[in-house]
């Protein structure tokens, strides 16, 4: 699957789960293909592909029955949340086919910290069981509390490369009112299963000392496109944990849904009011940036990644390739970074 333009074997955040009430459906592309999010009356989400495989009607279109099972609007054939057919109307009993022969096909789903996760297999592994779970935010009773989702016109490497790249932010997210003189920043880094952590510090940014003084902050991202932010701090000698999710879920080769969430504990939420002031701010300048960087990709020019500010964007490239190979080969995935130190000025 070398010209696969998308990472495989992985879980990708499709929706949020409160965005999906009983009895909802709605279709999604993700990594190119048209696919059915939806929640049965019993409360259970669930992902088919959303083409009926009697004549290619979106499923999505169709009904949430109570049996929960989806019913397709043209001829009303019936899928289970497993893709098998449970029911074809207009058979009269004696005909060679049977509904149960009959499969649409159907993703696994974990729902999970109030976010719906989708399994996208390679092809050829569809039925194989997934190779891991999706991440966990390591928030007790996570809930998101705040949320932003924008849709950027670019491939998701590019979305990627932005999120991690550090010597952007002067440049790019600088406000009369978030403006830090750019300096030396030296980081640790330390290799993760399936992608790197910059290791905890003490963040720069005043906003921080909002969370207290002894703040401190880790970065980690994992393929295909997870990145926690998990700040520790204290508020009147209470421990608090609040942690940023951001993730990239390919819609197609040229668009790229990103997604910011936050978790923090109920007792927090006055801190919201920042949240909803900066997020879709902050956000919109990442994408706004990778937009207009379509205009020189148009024509395909050779780019440069140099040291040490492109050091994580390399590592990316790396681990996505290191992942290629160990799902071509069905060989254990060996991450090839090694722990160490990265110095720039931003
Ligand atoms: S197209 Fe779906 S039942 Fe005929
Ligand atoms: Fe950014």
């Amino acid at each position: 699957m070398s010209d696969d333009p998308f990472l495989r074997d992985l879980w990708y955040m499709a929706v949020q789960g409160a965005s999906l009430k009983r009895g909802a459906m709605r279709r999604e592309m993700l990594l190119g293909e048209p696919v059915l999010i939806g929640r049965m009356k019993d409360g259970e989400a669930f992902a088919l592909r959303d083409i009926c495989p009697h004549r290619g009607v979106p499923l999505s279109a169709g009904k949430v029955m109570p049996e929960n099972a989806v019913e397709c609007p043209y001829h009303g054939w019936r899928f289970k949340p497993d893709g098998q057919c449970s029911l074809i109307p207009s058979l009269v009993g004696g005909e060679a086919i049977k509904a149960e022969s009959i499969r649409v096909r159907s993703y696994p789903v974990r729902e999970q910290d109030g976010l719906i996760w989708v399994y996208m297999a390679a092809q050829g592994r569809e039925a194989a069981p997934p190779r891991s779970e999706p991440p966990r935010v390591p928030v007790p009773n996570a809930r998101p509390r705040w949320s932003e989702s924008q849709t950027f016109r670019c491939a998701i490497d590019h979305a990627v490369i932005g999120l991690m790249d550090p010597a952007h932010a002067p440049y790019v997210h600088g406000r009369w009112w978030w403006r830090v003189k750019p300096r030396v920043k030296e980081k640790r880094y330390a290799p993760l299963p399936t992608g790197f952590v910059m290791t905890r510090h003490a963040p720069s940014k005043a906003a921080y000392k909002l969370l207290g003084a002894d703040v401190s902050t880790e970065i980690t991202f994992e393929l295909p496109s997870i990145r926690f932010e998990n700040i520790t701090g204290s508020f009147l000698g209470r421990p608090i944990a609040v942690t940023g999710l951001t993730t990239c879920t390919p819609v197609d080769e040229q668009t790229t849904q990103v997604t910011q969430i936050f978790y923090w504990p109920a007792w927090l939420g006055f801190i919201k009011p920042f949240f909803w002031a900066m997020g879709p701010t902050f956000l919109g300048d990442d994408r706004r940036m990778v937009e207009l960087q379509r205009e020189g990709l148009k024509f395909d020019p050779r780019l440069m990644l140099i040291q040490d500010a492109d050091v994580p964007a390399m590592w990316y490239h790396r681990l996505k390739k290191a992942w290629a190979e160990s799902a071509a080969t069905g060989a254990p995935f060996a991450n090839p970074l090694k722990e160490t130190t990265l110095r720039w000025k931003s």
